[in-house]
């Protein structure tokens, strides 16, 4: 529509402008991600701004991506179009949780899931993404893995990883954890030549269904190169705008379960409110307290994640 386009416009304006380059995760609204320079899942948006060359980003995603994007360019001023899109997740451990395991458990690593707060990253030795996570883990040192905070991500990671003794914790997402087994099997019986796909934030039954494990980058990479028709999706709807993109003229169909997963905090990241950020120069991120020690598990993941 013609005030879309008028948004869209001003936004480009507005970058060039300002210096500031824009990046958007997979699970923003589709009007959203097509305003962005770059859009990508949270291990790709973590390790490319550190290879970018502007003095502005705008992470149209929630706090944990935004805090990662500025840990890693202390320099850069990060903005945030909704600094209240906040992951629920990355807030459920505790830390006399974390320590206690440390004190009982000799030879132990703790591997924080990059959905977490920078005051939970200190409590880490290392971090990891839904896409990075089994490679990390299988090349840590240390025999036993204290998972952080994602239950589902951890038990996933514990049973790709058996030579490892993965303790897990209490956290989940509560969009992805909400999907259930009736609703897959549900859309299994209607589409049984179907290739079903998920987010390793699904619970364990979920994944047992599933014919593909991966990241949101990951999943939509599997549905445009694979030669199968029909795809049963188990993430949050947002992937579904890349999907038709990179897809486009193929007739693959794609099916989501009922309701359609959403991430409402990502859902608040508008269009408008990235072109209000970008007027105002507003929502900006600062640099969490000790830095350097949050830093050190991002920094240890982006090498051995490669
Ligand atoms: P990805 O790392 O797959 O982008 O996932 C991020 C996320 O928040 C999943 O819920
Ligand atoms: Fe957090 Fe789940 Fe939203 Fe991802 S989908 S940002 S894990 S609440």
């Amino acid at each position: 529509t013609g005030r879309s386009e008028a948004l869209a416009e001003k936004v480009e304006r507005l970058k060039r402008e300002k210096g500031a380059v824009v990046l958007a995760h997979y699970y923003v609204p589709a009007e959203t991600q097509r305003l962005a320079d770059y859009v990508g899942d949270s291990f790709y948006l973590a390790r490319l701004a550190k290879t970018l060359d502007a003095p502005v980003f705008v992470l149209c995603g929630v706090s944990f991506m935004a805090e990662s994007v500025k840990l890693l360019n202390p320099a850069r001023r990060v903005l945030m179009p909704e600094p209240a899109a906040d992951c629920p997740m990355a807030h459920m451990v505790r830390r006399e949780d974390v320590d206690r395991v440390r004190a009982e458990v000799p030879d132990l690593a703790v591997v924080a899931y990059v959905n977490t707060t920078a005051e939970v990253k200190r409590w880490a030795d290392v971090c990891v993404t839904s896409s990075n996570a089994i490679k990390v883990v299988r090349e840590l040192p240390e025999k036993n893995i204290l998972f952080i905070p994602d239950m589902n991500l951890g038990r996933y990671v514990a049973e790709q990883v058996p030579e490892k003794h993965v303790i897990l914790n209490r956290g989940y997402c509560p969009t992805h954890n909400k999907i259930g087994v009736a609703e897959v099997e549900a859309l299994e019986l209607a589409h049984p030549d179907a290739l079903i796909l998920a987010h390793p934030e699904c619970t364990r039954e979920v994944l047992d269904e599933a014919d593909f494990i991966g990241s949101t980058k990951q999943i939509i990479e599997r549905i445009a190169t694979g030669e199968e028709r029909e795809f049963i999706v188990l993430t949050v709807v947002g992937v579904a705008d890349q999907i038709a993109q990179r897809t486009e003229g193929q007739g693959k169909r794609i099916y989501f379960p009922e309701p359609a997963p959403v991430c409402p905090n990502m859902a608040m990241v508008t269009p408008e409110k990235l072109l209000s950020c970008l007027e105002d120069m507003t929502g900006e991120v600062a640099l969490p307290e000790e830095p350097q020690r949050a830093v050190e598990p991002l920094e240890r993941m982006l090498e051995l994640a490669g």
